[in-house]
């Protein structure tokens, strides 16, 4: 059995994506905002992309324990006998409580009241805020911690402080409670982490904090560096960008700050100050229309356009090899996107050597197409403005 947690307010449209991606799945309402899966995970088989997913916990079992003693016990014979020695592995120890015990609402009822209204019901008063039961995963976390200290040192050794993108050789243990004495302990050995990186996130519950920049002209510039932030790649000084839908400039201040080169296009001038920059390039003029003289190392995209126009420029770009990164947005019009979905993941992958599909913890209403484009393009020069 697996869980997954679906991005905000995202139910329908990830019972779709499953119902089309692994139709033989037995698919069950867990708790709020997260599905059980039924279905056969071989570690080397690429999971699909599921783009409303935030985080994925493979092969989990049911864990009841009422104290912090009787969690750590419970969980750490699993620790000790599955996760690899002499290996990096991460630990994430999440609250995601939904409902209180005493009081709360089922699952089902609680899905059958969201799809009577439409929309989330709120927690009753008094009961669950989105902080609850942080204290006690910390308390666990903690006294996992020190178990690992007295008995198994060369674990605790390998253990990964911050959250990095996986490696091969990076397992993933998470414990997910959804009451004080109830949860779910997944443990994902090497290379699963890596190979389905796709889904399974290396931060607790798929959830990429908010970098703080008071500098940036919006606060999109969040989108683009926790793109970076989950491929492990960041702009690097000396790179060739195109931020296509490029005003007010936020994206073009990061990649600027980072030391790129970058051509900007956008029908309205950026903040004046980046206008000004050295390293800009600024084409008043349509985003489609552009064609780049050479190839670059990062397409950057976040035009207002219908989905179907920026997926097919992206597909573009990949096809004509004009970029080596990318990072675009695709603006959902309704909740759904519809057909556009398929089309993507199954034209997206051939031409990509990484491709994340997916939600941003930084974007609520927006998918994300970022990765690396498959091959390398020839006429790639720094200088080639
Ligand atoms: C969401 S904003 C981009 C924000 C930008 N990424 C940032 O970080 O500041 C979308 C931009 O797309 C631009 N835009 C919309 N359609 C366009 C088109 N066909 N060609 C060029 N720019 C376009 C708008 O002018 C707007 O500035």
């Amino acid at each position: 059995m697996h869980l997954i947690l679906w991005a905000e307010d995202a139910e329908t449209e990830l019972r779709a994506e499953v119902a089309q991606s692994l139709p033989s799945a037995r698919v069950r309402p867990q708790a709020p905002a997260l599905l059980e899966l039924e279905f056969e995970l071989r570690p080397h088989d690429p999971l699909p992309h599921l783009a409303f997913c935030r985080q994925f916990l493979p092969d989990v079992r049911e864990v009841r324990a009422d104290s912090i003693r009787a969690w750590t016990a419970a969980v750490f014979p699993a620790l000790v006998q599955l996760v690899p020695e002499g290996n990096p592995w991460s630990l994430h120890v999440v609250p995601h409580y939904g409902e209180r015990t005493e009081h709360h609402i089922g699952a089902r009822a609680w899905h059958s009241l969201k799809h009577r209204t439409g929309r989330l019901a709120p927690p009753p008063r008094g009961q669950t805020s989105p902080d609850a039961g942080q204290h006690r995963c910390r308390l666990i976390r903690e006294a996992m911690v020190d178990l690992l200290r007295q008995k198994r040192r060369h674990l605790l050794r390998h253990l990964r402080p911050e959250p990095v993108p996986f490696t091969p050789d990076d397992s993933l243990v998470q414990l997910l409670l959804t009451r004080p004495n109830h949860g779910f302990l997944s443990v994902a050995q090497a290379p699963l982490p890596f190979a389905q990186r796709h889904l399974l996130s290396p931060f607790p519950k798929g959830d990429v904090p908010a970098a703080s920049d008071k500098q940036a002209p919006s606060r999109a510039f969040n989108k683009l560096v926790e793109a970076e932030t989950r491929l492990g790649r960041a702009i690097q000084p000396g790179e060739t960008c195109v931020d296509l839908g490029a005003a007010p400039g936020s994206w073009t201040y990061v990649a600027l700050n980072r030391g790129a080169q970058v051509t900007a296009v956008d029908r309205s001038p950026l903040r004046d100050d980046l206008m000004d920059h050295p390293g800009l390039r600024f084409l008043r003029g349509d985003a489609f229309q552009f064609e780049p003289r050479q190839s670059v190392d990062w397409l950057l995209c976040d035009v207002i356009a219908p989905p179907e126009r920026s997926a097919e420029l992206l597909l573009g770009w990949l096809q004509k090899r004009w970029c080596r990164h990318f990072v675009v947005t695709l603006k959902l019009k309704d909740a759904s996107a519809g057909a556009l979905l398929p089309r993507l993941k199954q034209n997206l992958p051939p031409l990509t050597h990484l491709l994340f599909l997916t939600r941003l913890s930084a974007n609520k209403k927006e998918l994300c197409a970022f990765g690396h484009a498959a091959g390398r393009p020839d006429s790639l020069r720094p200088d080639a403005f």
